[in-house]
């Protein structure tokens, strides 16, 4: 290691003590990886690819295209909130830990439980919807192979999707450092594959499925019967699933080097980048997707941008094109199992997980959370298992994993402002218009999720009823009865993030020589090392 760099390190283990842990992961991420994890997790073309469906019946080419605009802006302010929450504090328990260290004494306890568990069970649906719609676009792969005879059942879909996640689980014990490495490679890949369909659909898509601007940026389809302006919001679940679950990069800050910097950046840069390349695309699909809406939805294929790919590429182009798309996503559903286990480890590390010291184990020989990595895995499967409730009911997995990050992500902005702290910003700042930028945050999405807890179309039935508010109610009307628990509830002993530090030295004099340590240059060194 040369010099400069061991400043680094050492800058990152010092802040690092001073938020009261020690260094237990290797910092095994650059700047550029840090980024390339919260990039290759909003997977951009084939997220666009998972929700299209949704986009579509509710409001066609105008919701695709203005509605990704709108929604893209608003989600770069929850962005720019995070980063400057990350950049003060950059600790892999992210939001639970600010929660708990920015709120009131009497009530951050109860607040940072519920911020861990809607983080948990968010990070853990982000792996099931992502894998889900991998198992998803490998049956339209089959699909368009077949000549379009062939439609996945619910049971051949489930199990593709079982066998993707379990490879994934595989794949995030073997060690961190291959992972990283391979973030660039998905960059990349991610990228390309962008610029295939910017430039290449247009190219390839036969003049009568043209469509004119008019309808490609004007044309409103309603489809599933609520009123439009409603429809339009939502359309917001795609840009808002696609442009999620950023608060990775915060969950490998333990992992990062010169984390103050690179995590905010990450978070920021990832979201404005995705944000206008998502738009070029959906831009270009709604010009190149014909008129026949229906058509689309309906499908043998079972996948709406892989039937426009079909229509413009034939048969050859869109599976040479499609394997791909398939590649990058199953390479964001292995991001998305890495930073959902090592949520669950920050949390377990806690002790507020059920089984929590089982959970809270490193492997030895790999230097990965392996336990927590296979209980994601769990959990997923059991998620996925949704699917045999309807063909609707797998969308409650997709909002599902919207609505619980935005109440993990909303909980640690609000108390920020609310709560007498001695918040101190990080390098990364926005001085006067933080509080701005927090309102139109906080307020975006607690509009998203009163929506999303309605279902997908007014005729409500068993098939149609929206299981997000199910599963997310449950699980937290769950967790807040574990709290309250006589004896054995977190109400009894959860204090929020435990520093363990203090476990390492009795008397305290590595948390001492630490502090001393960190308080004499440490913002210093961070910024000057960017
Ligand atoms: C949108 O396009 C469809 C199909 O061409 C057409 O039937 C419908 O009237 C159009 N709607 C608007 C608002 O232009």
């Amino acid at each position: 290691m040369d010099p400069p760099q061991h400043a680094v390190a050492k800058a990152d283990e010092a802040l690092l003590a001073e938020l009261g842990y020690k260094q237990e992961f290797k910092r095994a991420f650059t700047p550029l990886e840090v980024f390339g994890i919260a990039f290759s997790i909003i997977g951009l073309l084939p997220s666009i690819a998972s929700v299209l469906f949704y986009a579509v019946p509710n409001g066609g080419p105008a919701s695709m295209v203005w509605g990704w605009a709108v929604a893209s802006l608003f989600i770069l302010s929850i962005g720019m909130s995070m980063a400057e929450l990350g950049s003060a504090a950059p600790t892999s328990g992210g939001l639970y830990f600010w929660t708990h260290s920015l709120s009131s004494p009497r009530c951050r306890n109860l607040l940072a439980w519920i911020v861990g568990y809607s983080n948990t069970i968010g990070t853990i649906a982000s792996v099931a919807s992502i894998d889900w719609g991998c198992a998803v676009q490998v049956m339209a792969a089959v699909s368009i192979g077949s000549g379009q005879t062939f439609t996945a059942t619910s049971a051949q879909t489930f199990g593709v999707y079982v066998a993707i996640v379990l490879s994934h689980a595989v794949i995030c014990c073997l060690g961190t450092a291959v992972l990283a490495r391979l973030q660039t490679v998905y960059v990349v890949l991610n990228v390309c594959l962008c610029f295939a369909v910017i430039v290449g659909l247009p190219a390839a898509t036969p003049k009568a499925n043209m469509n004119t601007a008019s309808y490609a940026l004007g044309n409103f389809t309603n489809l599933n019967g609520w009123p439009d302006g409603y429809a339009f919001i939502l359309s917001f679940l795609a840009p808002s699933w696609t442009i999620g679950s950023f608060d990775s990069s915060v969950h490998i800050s333990e992992e990062s080097s010169n984390a103050a910097t690179a995590v905010p950046w990450a978070i920021v840069s990832a979201i404005g980048i995705a944000g206008i390349l998502g738009w070029a695309i959906n831009v270009s699909l709604a010009f190149c997707m014909g008129t026949d809406i229906n058509s689309l939805l309906n499908s043998p294929v079972g996948q709406p941008m892989a039937q426009i790919f079909f229509n413009s590429f034939g048969q050859n182009g869109t599976l040479a094109l499609w394997s791909f798309v398939v590649l990058v996503q199953y390479m964001m559903g292995s991001s998305m199992v890495l930073a959902s286990s090592r949520q669950t480890f920050a949390f377990a590390r806690d002790g507020a997980l059920p089984f929590s010291s089982y959970l809270y184990r490193m492997n030895s020989f790999t230097k990965t959370p392996v336990n927590t990595v296979w209980f994601v895995a769990v959990i997923s499967i059991v998620l996925g298992m949704l699917s045999f409730a309807g063909p609707q009911a797998i969308n409650a997995v997709f909002s599902l994993s919207v609505t619980a990050l935005y109440i993990a992500y909303a909980i640690p902005t609000i108390a920020r402002f609310v709560f007498t702290n001695n918040f101190k910003p990080g390098p990364f700042s926005l001085g006067i218009f933080s509080l701005p930028v927090a309102i139109i945050s906080v307020s975006y999405m607690f509009i998203i999720n009163i929506v999303f807890f309605f279902p997908t179309t007014p005729q409500t039935d068993v098939a149609n009823m929206n299981y997000t508010v199910v599963v997310l109610g449950g699980i937290l009307f769950l967790s807040i009865l574990w709290y309250y628990c006589p004896v054995y509830g977190g109400v009894h002993w959860f204090t929020g993030p435990v520093s363990n530090l203090e476990k390492v030295s009795e008397n305290g004099s590595i948390q001492e020589s630490a502090e001393k340590k960190a308080h004499g240059s440490i913002r210093e060194v961070a910024v000057g090392a960017w």
